[in-house]
């Protein structure tokens, strides 16, 4: 049985909620809980049994590493060895927050939660219960999302029941989550810092801290994952979904002959785009219209994006095309996971063919 606790986002840490939510921590337990991010899946990160439940819970690949959660960054050096300088400053600067650092791995950290490598990401999460959860377990927390593996990340705590009913043991529901997708995953263990998972902090955030991030991710990410996570089909919908790029009129007139042409063959088409394109298709479309928000706020699309996608499949929609955003800042994360998503079928409205 998986039990279900609502607390608003602000509990205090003594929430006697939290404390047997720490209390299952201990004992060897998965609690979900809500992050800025996505929900994440939590078990006591120092114990190798527990941490094995979490692989099971969501039937993630084994070779797949884990983020350990941190209550603070002082506690760092507990589970990572002579972090760089480049990590105090970026933890100034970003923590609490959306990015995870991969450091050398500490040996008390057991193997499985970094999948064999000597490395271990970890990130202190900007989320009032998160923190109070990590103090009350009074360990680090090992928490991928809280989805099946390969399913789109978890923001609500209805999202996290429908994939983990009756496999954890219990899920803090605080409400949807800020941000909408995960964190950005930076590599500290090589001579130059490498992004290996744009995520809730941009790019450009880091070069303003960094003098040197390596960007090889764009091209490099599909053909050759760096973050063990990326080569698997992920954040899918079971309707296939293709990616369009171009300027809003020219999506706006591509997304109107596909809809039209989905009617007349019975097919149902979910149109993901942003508020520009959507005020260009005529209203008697807009039923399959999921708007990502204006062009130049990504941070709307981040936050509805895994909302959407599954809300496709729960309506059940047929096919997905799904408008490109904006590639910098949270932009370039939303497009990252609509790829995913996509298997990496991306096409141009102004010379394609309907799909
Ligand atoms: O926002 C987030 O990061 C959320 C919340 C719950 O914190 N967590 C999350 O975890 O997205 P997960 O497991 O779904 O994604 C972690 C990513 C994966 O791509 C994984 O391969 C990568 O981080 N990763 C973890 N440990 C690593 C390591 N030692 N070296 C390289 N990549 C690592
Ligand atoms: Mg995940």
């Amino acid at each position: 049985m998986t039990e279900i606790v609502q607390l608003p986002p602000q509990a205090a840490g003594d929430h006697p909620a939290l404390l047997r939510a720490g209390a299952i921590l201990r004992g060897g337990g998965l609690v979900a809980f809500p992050t800025e991010t996505v929900y994440g899946l939590g078990a006591d990160g120092l114990n190798a049994t527990a941490v094995a439940g979490i692989f099971a819970a969501k039937g993630r690949p084994a070779d797949n590493p884990l983020i350990l959660h941190l209550a603070s960054p002082d506690a760092l050096e507990t589970v990572a060895v002579d972090p760089p300088r480049s990590s105090r400053l970026l933890a100034e600067a970003f923590w609490p927050g959306p990015l995870t650092m991969v450091l050398r791995r500490r040996e008390n950290v057991p193997e499985i939660v970094s999948a064999g490598r000597q490395t271990v990401a970890v990130r202190v999460p900007a989320h009032p219960l998160a923190l109070a959860l990590i103090a009350a377990a009074g360990r680090p927390i090992a928490a991928p999302s809280a989805n099946l593996s390969g399913r789109p990340s978890p923001t609500t705590a209805q999202h996290v029941l429908d994939d983990l009913a009756g496999r954890i043991d219990l899920i803090i529901d605080g409400g949807p989550t800020p941000v909408g997708l995960e964190s950005t995953v930076l590599d500290l263990t090589a001579d130059e810092p490498k992004l290996l998972r744009p995520g809730g902090i941009g790019l450009e955030e880091l070069q303003a801290v960094l003098s040197k991030v390596g960007v090889d991710l764009d091209r490099s990410d599909l053909e050759q994952p760096k973050a063990p996570g990326m080569k698997y089909r992920h954040y899918a919908p079971e309707a296939p979904l293709t990616v369009v790029s171009g300027t809003a009129a020219e999506i706006a007139a591509y997304a109107r002959r596909a809809l039209e042409m989905a009617t007349g063959q019975g097919r149902r088409l979910a149109v993901l785009v942003h508020t520009e394109t959507a005020a260009l298709l005529p209203i008697r479309l807009r039923d399959a219209v999921m708007d990502l928000g204006p062009r130049r706020q990504p941070e709307i699309a981040a936050n509805r994006l895994f909302s959407f996608l599954r809300a496709c499949d729960e309506e059940g929609y047929d096919a997905i095309l799904a408008e490109e955003a904006e590639g910098k800042g949270l932009g370039r994360a939303v497009n990252n996971r609509l790829l995913k998503a996509a298997g990496g079928r991306r096409i141009r409205a102004r010379e394609a063919n309907i799909i």
